[in-house]
């Protein structure tokens, strides 16, 4: 397990590129499989833990993919097979992404149950009941789900939650099936708006995607296409926060302003100056924020993965603030580590309480999942003295070449393999 050594207390200077977004290059590399003709996907994260999953998921289920740069090319080289293995969805909770196009094309599919997370539980149950309301019948065997349908009927689905990963397995499964379907109550993420382009290129005719209503007019031949990917507002986001933490001065080249709308908001309150600059944003920050409270929500609201780089934030801001867990029930395991470099925060239910402080020291710390990892790394960076951050296998699962650019902005990081 790699570790990073950080010396902190450096202001990051100079210019970033935001890499394409893992969370919307996701989900358009598995609606590949509502297709067998070619396609080639631009712009993917290609260096991420999380993607190599899934590509190693989209060849087990019988695609070919080469890789060429940070261009994917999918094809097929035979019949698909509707069985997602255990091994790759107990490492990537977003294999079950899988389900929706397997079974809209093919009547059929086993996938295991994902398990729960540091995160929280993270049940699939919206996913299987807008699969059950489209008509699919649900065996439980051995830790699987076998999802059966000969035909699935495109139906008015209504989510009870906004669950991101609902409306992307619902929203592939009804291309692949004639007749209007429409979700309402659907997540608004910009990832969505991504799939619904991509599905469109694929032939499908999606509208409202990043709305609270989806319509879907799917068809039973759908064909390749060739689409690039947005950039990762969460991994700009973060990069916003280090730059912030560190009291500095970075450009965010590819960055997208529109989608990073409530953090801009927020960070504008504490204090922090961005502007949008050609091809991107630029941040600079001196001193030490104003507290300011947030509550995170589904999109448009604060990203919940935004949450631990922020409160890594605000541990040094001037004053009281408040952090709101609304999305994930246990996502505040980052506190514990933060309290180890002198952070002041009381966590009460989904509430935490920041007391800043002047500064904080390095320690020995360890990330218990992607954004936890990510709000660690930036508290490292601002901190006084030296941090030795452990299972940085999770950062890898996000964050492309993290150290890399963070040296080229001035950080002092280092991995030791091990
Ligand atoms: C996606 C993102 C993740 C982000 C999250 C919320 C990807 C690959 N991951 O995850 O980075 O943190 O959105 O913005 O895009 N829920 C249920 N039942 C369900 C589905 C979800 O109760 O059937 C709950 C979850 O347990 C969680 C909340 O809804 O508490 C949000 O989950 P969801 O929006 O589905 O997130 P993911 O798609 O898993």
């Amino acid at each position: 397990m790699d570790q990073f050594i950080i010396e902190g207390a450096r202001p990051l200077r100079g210019s970033v590129r935001v890499s394409g977004s893992k969370n919307a290059a996701l989900p358009i590399l598995i609606a590949t499989l509502l297709t067998d003709d070619p396609c080639v996907i631009d712009n993917v994260p290609v260096l991420l833990r999380d993607i190599r999953t899934t590509l190693r998921l989209l060849e087990s289920l019988g695609k070919k993919v080469e890789l060429r740069g940070n261009s994917v090319r999918v094809t097929s080289k035979g019949s698909l097979k509707t069985q997602a293995p255990y091994d790759l969805v107990k490492q990537m909770r977003a294999s079950v992404l899988a389900a929706g196009p397997l079974l809209a094309r093919f009547g059929l599919v086993r996938v295991p149950i994902p398990g729960g997370c540091a995160i929280g539980l993270r049940p699939i149950d919206i996913h299987l009941q807008g699969f059950a309301d489209m008509g699919a019948r649900r065996i439980a065997d051995h830790g699987d789900i076998i999802l059966s349908a000969p035909a699935l009927k495109p139906r008015r689905l209504r989510f009870t939650f906004p669950s991101v990963g609902a409306t992307e397995n619902l929203m592939m499964a009804a291309c692949a099936v004639s007749g209007l379907t429409v979700i309402q109550n659907a997540a608004c993420e910009p990832e969505i708006e991504d799939l619904g382009r991509f599905l469109n290129r694929l032939g499908a005719h999606v509208s409202g995607a990043g709305t609270p209503v989806v319509k879907i007019r799917g068809t039973l031949r759908l064909k390749g296409c060739r689409h690039c990917v947005i950039p990762d507002r969460i991994e700009a986001g973060t990069f916003l926060l280090a730059a912030a933490a560190t009291r500095g001065n970075l450009r965010l080249l590819g960055a997208e302003g529109r989608h990073l709308g409530a953090l801009i908001d927020k960070m504008r309150s504490g204090g922090a100056l961005i502007k949008a600059i050609a091809g991107g944003l630029q941040i600079s920050m001196t001193g030490r924020p104003r507290a300011v409270a947030v509550d995170t929500a589904p999109y448009p609201g604060f990203p919940t993965d935004l949450q631990a780089p922020w409160m890594s934030w605000m541990c040094s801001a001037q004053g009281r603030s408040r952090v709101k867990e609304t999305v994930f029930e246990n996502r505040f395991l980052h506190s514990a580590e933060l309290a180890r470099m002198g952070a002041q925060i009381g966590v009460g239910g989904n509430n935490a309480i920041i007391t800043g402080v002047a500064q904080l020291h390095g320690a020995p710390i360890m990330a218990s999942d992607i954004r936890a990892g990510a709000g660690l790394l930036i508290a490292a960076l601002a901190a006084h003295g030296r941090t030795v951050l452990q299972r940085v296998y999770h950062i890898d699962r996000g964050y492309e070449r993290v150290e890399f650019k963070l040296r080229r902005v001035g950080a002092r990081i280092r991995r030791v393999k091990r």
